[in-house]
C-alpha cells in the first residue's frame, strides 16, 4: 500500500499490552484517580496520541491542549475512557516488532530529558516539553504498527548502507517519518507546537513555530540517540549546535545540572527495558 495513501485512513495508536491492562484496570474502579490515570499515559506515546487526537477535537474552538496534563484536567475521566476505548481491544491481538520497544524506550527517555531540559530553561514548559518529547517520533510509530514491512525494510537499508534513517526512508518510498507524523498530525488537528516539534526535529532551523520547544526535543533527542537509547540509528544530527545551545540559553551551569539528572534517566531505562522484556 502507498503510504502517504493509507494514512488517511488511521484514527488511533494501539497501545502496548501492559498500558491497555493498566488503562483498563483504572477503568474497572468506581471513582478514578485522574492522577493515576495520568501516570499510565504518560508512559505510552501511543495512548497520549489518541487523547491528544480525541481532545483536540473534542475542544475545537477552546484552547488547543498540547499536553498530557491538560488534556486529563480538561477531559476528565470518562471522557478519557470515550476516547481510549476504540485502541484497546487490537492491544492483545496484534503481534508487536521488536522495532517499537525501541521506539517506545526512545521516546521515553527523550520526554523525561526534554521535560529536565525544560526545567532548567523555562519551569513552566516542562509538561509540553514531556509530551512533545514523547511523540515527536510520530512517524516512526505509524510506520512500525501500520507499516512493519516497510519499516523493517528501511532499517536493513540503514545497516547494510550505513545510512540515516531519513536517507533510507527517502529512497525506498520517497517519504520521511518526519512528513508521514506531520500530515496524520495535521488530519488529527494536534497543536501546531507539537506539529512543529513533529515536522523539525530533524531540521529546527527551520521550525518557524516554537523553535525553543523544538530545540529542547533536538537537544532531548541527540543525547538519547548518542546514549544508545533507542535505535541509534535514526538520527541525522549527532552533535548539538550551536544555535540549538543559543536558543535554549543552556550555559555550562544548565549542562551540568543536565548530565546530572540524565545518571536518573538511564537508571529509569534499565527498568523500562525490563518491563518491556517482561510483556513480550
Ligand atoms: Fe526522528
Ligand atoms: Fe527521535
Amino acid at each position: 500500500m502507498e503510504i502517504l495513501e493509507g494514512i488517511k485512513k488511521i484514527e488511533c495508536l494501539t497501545p502496548l499490552p501492559d498500558s491497555a491492562n493498566k488503562m483498563q484496570e483504572l477503568f474497572n474502579y468506581p471513582t478514578v484517580d485522574l492522577h493515576d490515570m495520568a501516570e499510565v499515559i504518560s508512559i505510552d506515546p501511543a495512548i497520549t496520541l489518541s487523547l491528544l487526537n480525541y481532545a483536540n477535537n473534542f475542544f475545537k474552538s477552546f484552547e488547543k491542549i498540547d499536553s498530557i496534563d491538560k488534556a486529563c484536567t480538561f477531559l476528565g475521566a470518562e471522557n478519557i475512557q470515550k476516547a481510549l476505548i476504540n485502541s484497546f481491544p487490537n492491544a492483545h491481538i496484534r503481534s508487536y516488532s521488536p522495532y517499537e520497544g525501541f521506539i517506545w524506550e526512545h521516546a521515553i527517555a527523550s520526554a523525561y530529558l526534554s521535560r529536565i531540559i525544560a526545567q532548567e530553561i523555562d519551569e513552566e514548559m516542562g509538561e509540553i516539553a514531556y509530551t512533545a518529547g514523547l511523540i515527536h517520533d510520530f512517524g516512526e510509530m505509524i510506520l512500525a504498527q501500520y507499516f512493519p514491512e516497510h519499516f523493517s525494510k528501511i532499517v536493513k537499508k540503514v545497516m547494510k548502507n550505513k545510512i540515516s534513517f531519513l536517507e533510507a526512508e527517502k529512497s525506498l518510498f520517497n517519504t520521511t517519518h518526519i512528513e508521514i507524523g506531520r500530515k496524520v498530525a495535521e488530519y488529527w488537528g494536534l497543536p501546531l507546537s507539537l506539529i512543529d516539534v513533529i515536522a523539525f526535529h530533524h531540521n529546527p532551523s527551520e521550525s518557524c513555530y516554537n523553535s525553543k520547544l523544538v530545540s529542547i526535543v533536538v537537544f532531548a533527542d541527540v543525547v538519547c540517540n548518542r546514549l544508545g537509547i533507542g535505535f541509534g540509528i535514526n538520527s541525522c544530527h549527532n552533535s548539538i549546535k550551536h544555535d540549538i545551545l543559543k536558543i535554549t540559553e543552556i550555559d555550562d551551569r544548565k549542562k551540568e545540572n543536565i548530565v546530572f539528572s540524565l545518571q536518573e534517566i538511564l537508571n529509569e531505562n534499565e527498568s523500562l527495558r525490563a518491563d518491556w522484556m517482561d510483556i513480550n
